[in-house]
């Protein structure tokens, strides 16, 4: 499921390099998140369910970080996500 980042680089934009290498770094981040929680509901150990949980709940910081940079580089991803709350809000409101 995850993406590839374009294997010939150089030639491609490198501003469209940049966007979708946080693509992906929030996509490996959300991967994390779900990958951790699942081990942390598999582990019999207190200590480990608590630690596991911690990491991914450090995992979510990190998808704000890759996403706060990747709003700032592309606008279009940030009209549409408040494009999408907006929805959401309205839909859920009726
Ligand atoms: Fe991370």
């Amino acid at each position: 499921m995850l993406s590839e980042i374009p294997k010939r680089a150089e030639q491609a934009d490198k501003k469209e390099v940049d966007r979708e290498i946080l693509r992906v770094g929030i996509i490996a981040e959300l991967d994390a998140i779900n990958l951790y929680k699942q081990m942390a509901e598999a582990a019999s150990n207190e200590d480990i369910k608590k630690i596991l949980h911690d990491i991914a709940a450090e995992e979510k910081t990190h998808v704000g970080e890759f996403q706060a940079l990747l709003l700032m580089l592309d606008k279009e991803q940030e009209q549409e996500l408040e494009k999408g709350r907006k929805e959401v809000e309205e839909e859920i409101s009726k």
